[in-house]
């Protein structure tokens, strides 16, 4: 099932993002993964290589996440749409539309407990799919949401995309907050049913 997805999007003209592409991008890390992390779309180093999150953001992805104590292979990482828009622009609605059916099939597969959303684009997408109202990153963000995207019921946590915070040290230490948001969830999921845990207690703190 999963080298099925991984061929059709390496084969796929669904969108014009194809014409454009070195590679593209369907994402990596575990396929029992409870946590998913959910980028815009591939950059140049990410389309050179077929790898999401490899350049500078991407690096801070992996900081954050060592920060708390997690590898990029206990995860997964993707993106909204797995070919590299021209020059880093955002994708179009209609890539978005085109390149979705991927996304909700690799979240049917994972079925993660957890889906992290990097950035605008990933956060009001997943909303859409999870019928939750997007107002905008600095109400939304650090706030845990609870959805049924494709056939999983998941809990949703924005943050700001990692490219945002590289030369913003104000959405850095906003993301690092969220990450140890992160932290405290993960640990509660990996304790499972001991105590009943509600969104209250993962109330976002700065
Ligand atoms: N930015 C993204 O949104 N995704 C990547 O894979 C790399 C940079
Ligand atoms: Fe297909 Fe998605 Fe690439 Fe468009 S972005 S060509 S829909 S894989």
């Amino acid at each position: 099932m999963w080298e099925k997805i991984v061929r059709e999007i390496k084969e796929c003209k669904k969108c014009r993002l194809h014409k454009y592409r070195k590679n593209p991008v369907p994402g990596e890390g575990s396929l029992n993964a409870k946590i998913m992390f959910i980028g815009e779309a591939p950059g140049a180093k990410e389309d050179e290589q077929g790898r999401p999150f490899v350049g500078a953001a991407g690096k801070l992805l992996t900081t954050l996440l060592e920060s708390i104590g997690l590898k990029r292979e206990n995860v997964f990482i993707t993106n909204v749409v797995k070919c590299r828009p021209p020059h880093n622009r955002d994708p179009l609605d209609d890539e978005i539309s085109a390149c979705l059916p991927y996304l909700v099939e690799q979240i049917n597969i994972i079925k993660p407990r957890i889906i992290v959303t990097l950035g605008r684009i990933s956060t009001k997408t997943i909303f859409q799919l999870g019928g939750l109202v997007f107002k905008s990153m600095s109400k939304d963000r650090g706030v845990i949401r609870e959805a049924k995207i494709g056939e999983v019921e998941v809990k949703i946590l924005p943050t700001y995309h990692p490219a945002a915070a590289l030369y913003n040290p104000k959405l850095r230490s906003k993301i690092e907050s969220d990450f140890k948001a992160l932290a405290k969830i993960y640990k509660s999921i990996e304790e499972g049913s001991k105590r009943k845990y509600t969104l209250l207690d993962f109330l976002r703190e700065n």
